[in-house]
């Protein structure tokens, strides 16, 4: 699957890295370029940045670079292909028709045939709800106080007391029974043959963050088992990483989401305002749906059911989010059940009034744990403090460790003192765990990485001032970069100076690999450092061109000894280590201005 270069060349020109990213990643801009906080990895402080003028994202903490498609590819875990799509698409290109094997057109058509029959079947029950059939449905939609407005948002429907009504209508548009079955919308055995997965139920279409449907939740009306059947997992419905509700909830403003337990929480908080509300998918929250999430705020107010499954789920959805990094609060929602019930009753003031006093995480979890013990009971009241000691310790920052033992000793009107001794004896023992040594002995210092070093130096400094390359023209050429990436990357970055028109980010897609690709971000966001990794001043005029110098000179006699290695197998290493040697010489003599 190839498009030819210029084209590849064009749909990247046209889509703006910060523009693209932006949609993904909260930006600031400091200086020339946009930092945020990494989505790639967890972080409190922003690592990630984007810059502008190469039109290339990298980040300081983790590595992880490369222009546009390389974003995309990375965020969304897009192919190239389907990467190369999306941006034409926002660009207004039309792409080519390609040729594909018949197995990369049989995924990609099933994915979007797969697509095409859950759009249709969502039509099919949005328009039973809405016919003569549809009264039932209707009823029970406004028992539950729903508007047409936020039925025609959500899309909602209606599945008939038929057990193949659906399967008939999609066969009618040409779908093949295998297909209908794949897609989770119905079941075929013996008996019955292929039949309807949903009926009489009222229908929940589950969207993608992008307003594709990709399953269904449907509900009995009134009593029944079970109250929700949800679709199976196909190749488009993942539920451990999309999250009911999403695809509206990622257009608000609020800096956290609101996870409750149903889709009818959802949807009513909606209704109501609230429109930050998401949902897991009839299965308990995972931590990739936490990494989703942390792309879109930094923290979570959990809306669970206040019986005792709730609090469970809270608990393990609260240890989930901590791992990723998020914050998490949770909402007291009593006397009431769940946060639908909650807004039907008081209404959509009190339920802010709610989230403003949402609950610490971790006052949360002690809340529970107190449950455990008898506080009249000085035996079980030590434990108790015990455990809280326990869970203080996992606070790595020493200041937010202190608050949380001043907090909690004012609460339970414990010593402070007696606390902190406390905190530091269980501390104490998490530090003296033995540190295990590394398996294969002393890390060895890699020879060729100071080699590569002083490639990478050289080519992110000339990329960032390219007046330089006619300075070093006459001393270094593409040849002297011994590593294959480099070497590419120095000959398309020296060619495209001369021509006057170079982009850093159009070198990226000249690479397929992911690791080559971070590789090659690398090169044009290394640190610019003497060779001893002192930052370079870049107002001391001096130093800076005896780092300058350093660098070449050490590239030079880098590429110069490995040909020198290389002269036994290779004829055409003679001319480079006897011109090497010339030039060598030369540039150990003379001084080169950068101003
Ligand atoms: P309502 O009674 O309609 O208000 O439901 P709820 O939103 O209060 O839902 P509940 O707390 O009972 O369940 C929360 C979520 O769990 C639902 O939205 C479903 O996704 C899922 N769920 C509930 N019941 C079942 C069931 O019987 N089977 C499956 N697979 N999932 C269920
Ligand atoms: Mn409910």
């Amino acid at each position: 699957m190839y498009y030819p270069d210029e084209l590849v060349e064009e749909i990247r020109s046209k889509n703006d890295i910060v523009d693209v990213i932006s949609g993904y990643v909260r930006l600031t801009k400091k200086g020339s370029t946009h930092f945020g906080l990494c989505p790639f990895h967890n972080e409190k402080t922003g690592s990630f940045s984007v810059s502008g003028h190469k039109q290339m994202f990298y980040c300081f903490g983790c590595g992880a670079g490369g222009n546009v498609y390389t974003f995309l590819m990375k965020y969304e875990n897009d192919t190239f292909q389907e990467a190369i799509e999306k941006l034409a698409d926002r660009a207004g290109v039309k792409l080519p028709e390609l040729e594909m094997t018949e197995e990369q057109k049989k995924q990609v058509s099933e994915k979007a045939r797969l697509l095409e029959i859950n759009k249709e079947a969502a039509k099919y029950f949005y328009y039973q709800l809405r016919g003569d059939n549809g009264k039932l449905g209707l009823k029970y939609f406004a028992e539950r106080q729903l508007s047409s407005e936020t039925m025609k948002k959500f899309g909602l429907g209606y599945s008939l007391p038929y057990s193949d009504d659906l399967v008939k209508y999609l066969k009618s548009k040409g779908y093949a029974d295998e297909l209908i079955v794949k897609a989770g919308l119905a079941s075929h055995d013996e008996k019955r043959g292929t039949h309807d997965k949903f009926w009489n139920r009222v229908m929940f279409p589950i969207q993608d963050a992008n307003h594709r449907v990709i399953g269904f939740g449907g509900r009995v009306m009134g009593e029944g088992e079970p109250k929700y059947l949800n679709s199976p997992e196909t190749p488009i419905f993942d539920k451990s990483r999309n999250l009911f509700g999403l695809n509206f909830a990622r257009s608000s403003k609020k800096d956290y989401l609101i996870l409750c337990e149903g889709y009818m929480d959802v949807i009513s908080m909606h209704q109501a305002g609230f429109i930050e509300a998401v949902a897991s998918l009839g299965t308990a929250f995972t931590s990739g749906q936490a990494s989703i999430v942390k792309r879109f705020c930094s923290s979570v107010i959990l809306s669970y059911d206040s019986d005792g499954a709730g609090t469970k789920a809270a608990l393990r959805a609260i240890g989930i989010l901590r791992e990723v990094g998020l914050t998490a609060k949770v909402l007291n929602l009593k006397p009431y059940k769940d946060p639908d019930e909650f807004v039907k009753n008081l209404g959509a003031d009190a339920l802010q009034e709610r989230i403003d006093n949402a609950q610490n995480s971790f006052f949360f979890e002690v809340d529970v744990l107190e449950r455990d013990y008898n506080l009249k009971d000085p035996e079980e009241k030590t434990q108790f403090h015990r455990e809280i000691a326990k869970k203080i310790c996992n606070f790595a920052d020493e200041v937010e460790r202190n608050n949380y033992i001043d907090a909690i000793c004012e609460r339970y009107s414990i010593s402070v003192d007696a606390m902190r001794k406390m905190v530091v004896g269980y501390a104490g023992i998490g530090i003296a765990k033995p540190v295990e040594p590394p398996k294969s002995g002393v890390k060895k210092l890699d020879p060729d990485e100071g080699r590569r070093k002083a490639q990478r130096l050289l080519i992110t400094w000339i990329s960032e001032e390219p007046e330089l390359l006619d300075k070093i023209d006459k001393y270094i050429g593409v040849s002297d970069f011994t590593e294959d990436v480099y070497r590419k990357v120095a000959e398309k970055l020296f060619d495209g100076i001369r021509q006057g028109d170079f982009e850093p980010a159009s070198l990226i897609s000249m690479f397929e690999d992911e690791e080559v690709q971070k590789e090659v971000a690398l090169l044009f966001n290394t640190k610019l450092t003497g060779l001893n990794g002192i930052p370079i001043e870049m107002d001391s005029g001096l130093d800076k061109e005896k780092a300058f110098h350093d660098i070449i000179v050490k590239v030079k006699t880098n590429s110069l000894d490995y040909y020198s290695s290389k002269l036994a197998s290779d004829v055409t290493a003679i001319t480079q280590v006897v011109e090497g040697k010339k030039k060598l010489e030369e540039l150990k003599n003379i001084k080169i201005h950068l101003e």
